[in-house]
């Protein structure tokens, strides 16, 4: 791939001043407008990655952007020691949204994964009377629920959480889309089971999908054991797989949902839990919190957002272009494609490396022809397009993930 002068210089830079956690496709943007972004020469690309869903509602949204710059030049921070005017006017828009009792409002994703154990915990030994430390979270193989120590201590990905011990404690997996799984080890440690945690598509592992009814049974078996069931939404949520919350797909409601990501639109870190009082309110005051957590920007920023998602029907429009997407994905004829899957926007192709080529040098070719996106483990590449990506624009993404896998 041909790197101009102007973006190796950011490149170096970063290579030369910055830890290196990361591993980039070699482009650097600098500006983005709805499904595109351009580069530091001008150079526009389609947006298929979104930030890790983030963008769903595409780049610099101007409703979402009006409400930051609004609320920047008013008030941006008070910490929780006070109250503020945006809070609550964003805690009754999301949990009538959503049809939960109570929100509690964070940062990042892993934060309100981390929010989650806690709360789950804490609901364990105050309702469930589980004896003290003796608390048992169940997340699945292949999870990926972000990256702070407890979070990591869940993962069963070495590259993960090698090397970064001692993990937390009573953290339990399972293999994922296994309901006998789950039903074993309920019923061999249930008493101490506080939580279910689960994504109900994983993303990070290549956009895996359980079988139809799963999360469904995982809701039943979770209710009859008297242990939270526990949704990470943070990928899925916000109309990415074609209805507000993945878990809609199945009408399940689970008793803890975690959303982060596109909550802001990809504007500033926001994440949210959304649980009832029975659960919510085991923390009390002074108990658990984050100095950002629910600060004025971020609520102004995440009403805008979330009234983007409904007013323009962003759910609908990804379940609707997902299926044309999908289709047109199956039509492409190489011995590199080896599966194509997902729900709504979210969306993979299993590769399979020819000739020496694989995921990598595809996402590569992609982006010498103005498409980008990342690799998911080494054979599996993520498309997930901001939702307001038009059909026109979605089939011409087509060709070039098309010629790509072609001309690689
Ligand atoms: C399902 C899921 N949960 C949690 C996270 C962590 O979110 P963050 O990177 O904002 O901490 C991610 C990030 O990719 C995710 O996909």
């Amino acid at each position: 791939m041909n790197i101009t002068p102007l973006s190796k210089q950011f490149i170096d830079q970063e290579a030369l001043y910055g830890a290196l956690n990361y591993h980039p496709i070699p482009v650097v943007l600098s500006k983005g407008k709805g499904a595109f972004v351009w580069d530091v020469d001008g150079k526009r690309y389609f947006d298929f990655l979104s930030a890790y869903s983030a963008v769903n509602q595409g780049h610099c949204h101007p409703k979402i952007v009006q409400a930051l710059v609004d609320q920047a030049q008013t008030l941006c921070l008070t910490s929780r020691a006070f109250y503020n005017d945006c809070l609550g006017p964003y805690e009754e828009l999301i949990t009538k949204l959503f049809g939960y009792q109570r929100v509690l409002a964070m940062n990042s994703g892993a934060e309100a994964v981390e929010t989650a154990l806690k709360l789950s915990r804490r609901w364990g030994y105050v309702r469930k009377n589980i004896p003290e430390n003796q608390a048992i979270i169940v997340g699945c193989a292949g999870n990926f629920h972000g990256r702070t120590i407890s979070v990591v201590s869940l993962s069963t990905d070495p590259g993960s959480f090698s090397g970064f011990g001692p993990l937390t404690p009573g953290l339990v997996t399972i293999p994922y889309n296994n309901t006998s799984a789950l039903e074993r080890v309920l019923e061999e440690k249930g008493q101490n089971i506080a939580a279910f945690l689960i994504e109900p598509i994983q993303g990070e592992a290549g956009v895996f999908m359980p079988d139809e009814g799963y999360l469904k049974r995982c809701a039943q078996l979770c209710k009859k054991h008297n242990v939270l069931f526990v949704v990470d939404e943070i990928q899925t949520g916000i109309a990415r797989t074609g209805k507000m919350l993945c878990c809609d797909h199945e009408e399940v409601r689970p008793d803890i949902v975690l959303l982060g990501k596109a909550l802001s639109g990809g504007v500033l870190p926001v994440s949210a839990i959304l649980a009832d009082d029975d659960v919510m309110l085991t923390i009390k005051p002074g108990e658990h919190g984050s100095t950002f957590g629910g600060f004025p920007l971020a609520c102004r920023v995440a009403v805008a957002a979330l009234s983007v998602v409904t007013e323009e029907k962003l759910a609908d429009r990804a379940q609707y272009l997902g299926e044309i997407f999908r289709r047109e994905l199956k039509k492409i004829d190489s011995p590199m494609v080896e599966l194509v899957r997902g729900k709504g926007l979210l969306n993979a192709i299993v590769i399979k490396p020819h000739n020496g080529k694989e995921a990598w040098d595809v996402c590569i070719r992609m982006a010498e022809l103005g498409l980008i996106a990342k690799p998911t483990h080494k054979h599996i590449i993520r498309f997930a397009p901001p939702l307001v990506i038009t059909e026109e624009e979605l089939l011409q993404a087509v060709e070039i993930i098309k010629t790509a896998i072609e001309t690689v």
